[in-house]
């Protein structure tokens, strides 16, 4: 098999493929990083999805899904199908009269299986592309597209191998000449229309290709004659039947964190099971959003949860400490160290998970555990495409001795695993969560606790006053002033996580601000250039005067509760306002940064931070990413409104004496990553 882990995980997420009248399309995976993407675009269209490994037989395919296979995908690849192990598929798949589409490395798996051939490309370009419809090749598969005078169409393509000579009954459905650095043209589309056969050398599953979505709308409404009948409304009942069979008459522990993921898996129990049997925890760590606890306890108990817990254990968390390879760290309150901060959260949320357990009102050690897994998690597990920080901390939080005895036992259930994560706001709604709860946006395990940048003492290398120097020599020409501050933020440049300065810019003629060309050009250039800086962000205060080029004070700093509420009533007020952007549905997070340093050195309390005002700088960063994995800011001047932004960093300078002024992160992910610490 060529991906055990995965096809063994995937293969239970589509416990419903096999459900009357689902017409479903069966994705063979042939280790394409764009698979899931192929999965949700499908299921975007109303259509079910069961991915498999690309060697999966025929037999199994009829077997598990029998009427219901209306298609099949063969998936990209980074192989190259005369490699030695490259993935094959069975070649009894094109004997079960079922249309099959292939992509890229698919496309070339189905030429050379069924007698075309296969040429290596010379180079390994890969971008976007125009391909041209070929001159009589009208097909189902590009109804409504090559609407243009020129007939072509922008892919994004690989240019590695290609089909040379098709298969016997395919003919040239398109063809590109572009990147290839020769006069050849190669075949990009391929279709044997009576056997209801394509193969596409591009990837229609990606947005670089403009109208990809319709043709694989095109494959599956005109060649698959589907119906469109997966509908979240039907899936909902499904969904309800198969955990009502899945856990019988036991009870339901399920831990309920405040995001949307978890609250949608309570809601479904709840559907499933009635109040009864449901027996929810959630944990106030103390670093949570704005009255976030009591708007997911509120929620869940509107629709009927009874046995709910709500654990205020702030106290906990914030006196918290760990053995840490071996040395006594902690409490929590006092602690700077990131690693610290992270080691100890995550223990103590080990420790009280453990007891919320033993502690729970429900027959504990019978009782099944839901868990808010997504889709996507699933299909990522074989490949691990999840941020590696994130991965250790969810890993560590999830694996107290109960849940891996419960694993064992098979008394885990993951009700989600069948929605992608736009699915699960929309089942939220179904399911009557109030919108405020269902459109949260992602937030880290330790919350609030990671977004205040934690020191005693000024960050200060021998390479920090080059770094000033040669900070104003790159933004002085744009009429920017820049100052390096001297705290570090966590990035990602080349293959490790690094620590670095901050530079601030401030603007001196108002116009940078809005020209988003010169400042996303200056946000590449200055961490590429000055190696002390990866992360750069621009002042949004009109008034603030002249910062240092070297700014050398830090105002001492803790996670007491009394700055998390600083910071957590900032953030209150950043989301209320950017709500109100259109741009907001598309920010897939949004967050404040509590930075330890005054940016308004009038007013700065120095070292010794006695007084009460002024001492911190807000950081604003407003992300846009499907994967996490990059992100690029939201753009400002563009996205973000100039004047809207800095009325709202003027509005918080005054209402919260606290801060000094307002900085908008424009650094992409990488070198920065999306969290500062
Ligand atoms: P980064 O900062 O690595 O973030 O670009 C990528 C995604 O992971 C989240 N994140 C965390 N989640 N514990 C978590 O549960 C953590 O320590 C943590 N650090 C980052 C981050 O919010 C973003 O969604």
């Amino acid at each position: 098999m060529t991906h055990p882990t995965l096809s063994s995980n995937v293969s239970q997420t589509n416990p419903k493929a096999t459900s009357a009248h689902t017409e479903t399309i069966a994705i063979l995976d042939c280790g394409a990083q764009y698979t899931k993407v192929i999965d949700r675009r499908v299921r975007e269209m109303q259509v079910a999805t069961a991915i498999y490994p690309v060697n999966v037989s025929a037999d199994t395919l009829k077997k598990e899904l029998g009427e219901n296979l209306a298609g099949i995908i063969l998936s990209g690849g980074p192989n190259s199908v005369y490699d030695e192990g490259s993935p094959q598929c069975d070649k009894a798949l094109f004997d079960l009269q079922i249309p099959v589409l292939g992509i890229c490395y698919g496309m070339q798996l189905m030429a050379q299986t069924l007698g075309g051939t296969v040429a290596k490309g010379k180079t390994q370009e890969y971008g976007e592309t125009n391909i041209h419809q070929s001159p009589h090749s009208e097909s189902p598969l590009f109804t409504d597209l090559f609407q243009n005078p020129d007939h072509a169409e922008q892919v994004l393509m690989s240019h590695g191998d290609h089909v040379s000579e098709l298969p016997d009954g395919f003919t040239t459905l398109a063809t590109s000449t572009e990147h290839t650095g020769q006069e050849d043209t190669i075949v990009a589309a391929m279709g044997n229309a009576n056997r209801h056969f394509y193969g596409v050398q591009f990837h229609p599953e990606v947005e670089l290709t403009l109208h990809g979505t319709q043709m694989l709308k095109n494959f599956l409404y005109n060649v698959c004659n589907v119906s469109g009948n997966f509908q979240l409304p039907n899936r909902l009942e499904t969904l309800v039947e198969d955990i009502q069979q899945q856990v019988g008459d036991r009870d339901v522990f399920v831990l309920v964190s405040g995001g949307v993921d978890s609250s949608v898996t309570a809601a479904l129990l709840l559907k499933a099971l009635g109040p009864e049997r449901v027996y929810a925890v959630h944990m106030d760590s103390g670093f949570m959003r704005h009255q976030e606890s009591d708007l997911v306890c509120d929620a869940l108990k509107a629709i009927g949860l009874q046995h709910l817990r709500h654990m205020k254990v702030a106290d906990d968390f914030y006196n918290g400490s760990t053995d840490y390879d071996g040395t006594q760290v902690g409490p929590l309150k006092e602690v700077t160290n990131p690693e610290h901060k992270r080691r100890i959260i995550g223990d103590v949320f080990y420790q009280l998970t453990q007891q919320a357990m033993t502690d729970a009102d429900c027959d504990i050690e019978n009782a099944f555990i839901a868990q808010g897994t997504l889709r996507p998690d699933l299909i990522e597990s074989g490949n691990r495409d999840v941020s590696a920080t994130a991965h250790t901390i969810k890993t560590h939080h999830n694996d107290v001795p109960v849940i891996q005895a419960h694993r064992e036992k098979g008394l885990i259930i993951e009700p989600n695993r069948d929605l992608h994560k736009d699915e699960v706001r929309e089942m939220g709604r179904l399911l009557g969560l109030p919108e405020a709860l269902v459109i949260r946006q992602p937030f880290p395990g330790p919350g609030l606790a990671i977004r205040v940048l934690c020191t005693n003492e000024p960050y200060l290398s021998n390479e920090s006053d080059l770094a000033a120097s040669q900070l104003n020599a790159l933004s002085e020409p744009l009429g920017l002033e820049g100052s390096i501050l001297p705290v570090q933020s966590v990035g990602v440049q080349g293959d490790g996580r690094t620590y670095k300065h901050l530079a601030i810019l401030r603007d001196t003629n108002k116009s940078p601000l809005s020209n988003w060309a010169e400042l996303k050009k200056l946000a590449t250039h200055i961490p590429n250039k000055i190696h002390a800086i990866n992360r750069v962000a621009v002042v949004l205060n009109s008034n603030l005067p002249e910062v240092e080029p070297l700014v050398t004070d830090i105002t001492p700093t803790t996670l007491l509760p009394e700055t998390v509420d600083i910071l957590r009533r900032v953030d209150h007020q950043v989301q209320q306002a950017i709500q109100t952007l259109p741009i907001f549905k598309s920010i897939s997070q949004l967050l404040c940064v509590l930075v330890p340093v005054s940016v308004n050195p009038q007013q700065a309390v120095g070292n010794n931070g006695q007084s009460s005002s002024n001492r911190y700088t807000i950081a604003l960063r407003a992300v846009v990413t499907t994967d996490f994995m990059t992100a690029r800011p939201a753009h400002l001047g563009e996205e973000l409104p100039v004047e809207f932004m800095q009325k709202l960093a003027d509005d918080i300078v005054e209402r919260h004496t606290e801060i000094s002024g307002v900085v908008y992160d424009i650094t992409s992910k990488p070198p920065a990553t999306v969290e500062w610490e």
